[in-house]
């Protein structure tokens, strides 16, 4: 099915089926988008110095205390402060670094001590396994004095990995630790193992059709023991991607998995001794059914506990690419629809046929793989000992279920293109409306955090957070749900965010069209507060429709915005920026107090710079301009300018958009280089308009642009020079023509028309007759990388010289692109197409 196509022809069948409506479904733009510097007064973040990768976190004492598992350290650290309580150094020893390096593994990277797992034992210890330089170790950690009981390092074979870069995951229960890891140096044996505790070790059968070349990512304990009518066992599950068995043309496949053991297993009494006799496992399959695409690698796996234990959820996010488009999704799965899977039919290999099917002959009885029930009790058979031998050997031959396990509402709750999701947990709350919502926080490749909200019929994101800076994956989350905390480890550090920061939606109407359950807009404090605070009958929140009449306003309220001064010279083109705090938000314009009529040729918005353009400003377009974000039918207002503009000044002029506000300054971009194609495509539109202006008979005043942006040292590319320009001028290639000394660009329409003349003295700072010119003319200059905000879909990253390509529309449109690009499909519809 899916297997059958191949990349290309998968593009094709995505392309051809995402509609318009689909493509916005599947690549959700967050409401908000905070980038670091503002997260400053939020967040708490904690790092030692010398110690890195803070890849597991652990919560005790009552969400009092973090423990943290780092390379070659542990550390336990007060969640109130973030501050250090103790630290334990856990080095591997010089010794078996040698070791390490000479069995040929990288000093720099793999012969460390990574602590991989880091559990509570029981209530006056933990239990820690690091991968200690290729040689695994586990031992005790005594919480009253935190340090290692030295002399009982134990043999981490089985329960850590030798290779830190590896999956593993490991859970422990009533004293006995489950792991899924690779137990050997070689990282080739996979095993599902428990240890520890009263009873001998038990293990998986060391067969492909058990477990092949696994990527385990995560393990839930499940207590189906409660309230069980028929005295059934407690149930461990395991999640992981493995190369498929059962496709048998693509040897390739890789599909993600779930797997599962009843705790009360101690092996068969001939076969499969010390083996697990319950081991079952299916695909979990997450899939876009229209298209029939799968997201096959497994990323990591959140498991919500309900009120029972039927109501647990596990949320898995997965990975996919297609052709060279990657993307990312979260799938959500009912513990009882797993079950549902593991009492069906099993699948088989025909040897006759060589190939993989459902089993439809009877089935042994007992059921294989099941656990140990009354119905089991009353026929004698106590434990998995006593079960018969057929049952036993079937078990061991049919561990595949044939159906797949399917997600909630049979598709993705989310989609993103380009996101690689690393890390998720899941919150359920309840917002003032009395009913429960699940809130994911997502953590992405890039040290992002998204907060989604699953609504009844589609999912808001809330926001996304840029926790870490310089980008780098965000390796563990864990939530404090009393404390309402978040934590997030990466290489470089620890940090602590609140689930909520509702103190940034400064209005009603931001507050509710925020949409996050944990705030609420109180009437009393004219504030946007915590929705779980004292006086909840005052509180306004409207999660499902974000009504903002809610907060009884005006349509446009009085604006309180001091509008920015500019005085230029007639014929110069102006850039008015508005920046949308929502990137959900559309600007909306008003010139003199009435709405701007932007069919005029000479004024447009352009929603890529956020911003108004104005060409060749004359009398006509003096006056107050405001801009208001809109949203949801709410308008707010976002920015002011009075503009005035003096007549007639002779000579080059430059013009620089008021850079005092700055952050509001969202100035034009230019491409250079092959990656930048989109920036190249907005600048030579501007400059096709701005010619097309001048030979409209417009001003013959020479006006200049200047983009405070930074650019690389080489010369434009010959596809930016401008053809107008580039015949009359030889000088034209040389940069010193193109650049200010500051290195900033200038772009000179129409040069042809130019009147001969001495050169213009560039920067011309007291050009502008009228002008309060900041003195002296800074620059000013944006840092435009990184920036992120949209109000079309997806993100738009203004980033030059670096090797991300611009986020450019949505999923189907990049498609599209990449169609035609390659020409002449097979079985493209041409009406599709000429979309
Ligand atoms: C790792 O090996 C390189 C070259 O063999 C050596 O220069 C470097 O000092 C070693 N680093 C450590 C941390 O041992
Ligand atoms: C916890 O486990 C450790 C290690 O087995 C043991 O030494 C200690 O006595 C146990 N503590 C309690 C409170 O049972
Ligand atoms: C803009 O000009 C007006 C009128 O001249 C003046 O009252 C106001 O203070 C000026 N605003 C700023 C920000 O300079």
């Amino acid at each position: 099915m899916d297997a059958s196509l191949s990349g290309f022809a998968l593009l094709a069948s995505v392309f051809l089926s995402l509609g318009a409506a689909d493509a916005a479904w599947a690549n959700l733009v967050p409401r908000k988008t905070i980038p670091y510097n503002e997260l400053k007064d939020v967040a708490k973040r904690f790092s030692k110095a010398g110690v890195s990768h803070y890849l597991t976190l652990t919560l005790g004492e009552a969400e009092r205390v973090l423990y943290v598992g780092a390379r070659e350290a542990v550390f336990a650290l007060a969640t109130g402060t973030m501050e250090l309580k103790a630290a334990i150094s856990w080095e591997a020893p010089p010794e078996k670094k040698v070791e390490c390096v000479q069995k040929g593994k990288n000093n720099q990277t793999d012969c460390f001590n990574y602590v991989r797992f880091l559990q509570t034992y029981n209530s006056s210890h933990l239990y820690a396994c690091g991968t200690f330089a290729f040689q695994p170790k586990c031992a005790y950690i005594e919480l009253s004095s935190f340090s290692l009981s030295r002399l009982a390092f134990e043999d981490g074979k089985g329960k850590c990995p030798y290779d830190p870069a590896k999956g593993h995951t490991g859970l422990i229960v009533d004293g006995e630790l489950y792991s899924a890891t690779l137990n050997n140096f070689l990282g080739t044996e996979p095993v599902i193992l428990r240890n520890l505790g009263p009873h001998y070790s038990m293990k998986t059968e060391y067969l492909a059709s058990w477990l092949n070349e696994p990527h385990f990512v995560g393990s839930a304990y499940v207590q189906e023991s409660v309230g069980s009518g028929d005295g059934d066992d407690d149930k461990v599950y395991f999640f992981f991607s493995e190369r498929a068995v059962e496709y048998d043309c693509y040897a390739e496949q890789v599909v993600a998995r779930v797997a599962r053991v009843c705790k009360g297993d101690v092996g068969g009494a001939r076969t499969l001794q010390k083996k697990w006799t319950t081991f079952l496992k299916a695909r979990l399959a997450c899939f876009l059914p229209e298209q029939q695409l799968y997201f096959n690698q497994l990323q990591a796996v959140y498991t919500l506990a309900g009120a029972g234990w039927r109501d647990t959820a596990f949320f898995g996010l997965f990975q996919a690419r297609w052709g060279d488009v990657c993307v990312s999704a979260v799938c959500q799965y009912q513990v009882e629809d797993v079950r549902k899977v593991f009492e069906g039919p099993y699948k088989e290999y025909r040897e006759e046929a060589q190939k993989w099917g459902r089993y439809t002959d009877p089935v042994p009885s007992p059921r294989p793989g099941a656990c140990i029930t009354d119905w089991h009790r009353h026929r004698g058979m106590a434990s998995s000992l006593e079960l018969p031998d057929n049952t036993l050997n079937f078990a061991k031959t049919h561990p595949l279920m044939d159906e797949p396990v399917l997600p909630q509402r049979a598709r993705p709750l989310l989609l993103k293109k380009d996101a690689n999701f690393t890390r998720l947990v899941v919150d359920r709350v309840r917002a003032l409306d009395g009913v429960a919502y699940d809130v994911l926080f997502i953590g992405t490749g890039d040290g992002w955090l998204h907060k989604a909200l699953i609504l009844p019929s589609r999912v808001h994101l809330v926001e996304e957070l840029q926790v870490f800076e310089p980008p780098q994956p965000i390796e563990s989350l864990v939530l404090a749900r009393q404390k309402k905390l978040l934590f997030a480890g990466s290489r470089s550090q620890v940090a602590r965010l609140p689930l909520a920061d509702c103190a940034k939606y400064r209005s009603c109407a931001d507050c509710v069209l925020a949409r996050d359950p944990y705030c609420a807009w109180s009437r009393n404090a004219s504030r946007c507060l915590r929705a779980d605070g004292p006086d909840g009958s005052l509180l306004l929140q409207d999660v499902v429709n974000a009504d903002t009449a809610l907060c009884n306003l005006q349509p446009a309220m009085p604006v309180k915005i001091t509008p920015k001064n500019i005085t230029v010279a007639a014929g110069t083109d102006l850039v008015l920026p508005c920046r949308l705090t929502s990137n959900l938000a559309r600007a909306r314009w008003t010139f003199n107090g009435r709405d701007l009529a932007l069919e005029q040729a000479s004024v447009l918005y352009d929603a890529r710079l956020q911003a108004l353009v104005i060409l060749g400003a004359g009398p006509q377009h003096d006056g107050a301009y405001r801009c208001f974000a809109e949203e949801q039918g709410a308008r707010l207002a976002a920015e002011g300018y009075s503009v005035a503009v003096v007549a007639g000044a002779a000579g080059p002029l430059e013009v620089r958009a008021p850079l005092d506000n700055l952050g509001l300054v969202w100035m034009v971009v230019v491409a250079l280089g092959a990656g930048c194609l989109a920036l190249l495509l907005v600048v030579l539109s501007l400059r096709r308009r701005l010619r097309e202006e001048l030979e409209k008979g417009s001003p013959a005043v020479e006006s200049t642009l200047v983009y405070p942006i930074e650019l690389p040292k080489e010369p434009p590319s010959p596809a930016f020079v401008p053809s107008a320009a580039s015949d009359s001028d030889e000088k034209l290639w040389d940069p010193a023509s193109y650049y200010y000394s500051d290195g900033s660009l200038k772009i000179v329409p129409g040069h042809a028309a130019c009147q001969p003349g001495p050169p213009a003295p560039s920067p011309p700072a007291n050009g502008i007759p009228g002008q309060p010119l900041q003195s002296p003319p800074s620059p000013g200059r944006l840092h435009l990388a990184g920036v992120r905000g949209s109000s079309s879909n997806g993100y738009i990253r203004l980033q030059l010289g670096a090797d991300e390509r611009p986020g450019y529309g949505d999923l189907a449109e990049e498609l599209r692109r990449k169609l035609q690009q390659r020409q002449a499909l097979p079985d493209s519809n041409p009406e599709e197409s000429s979309v």
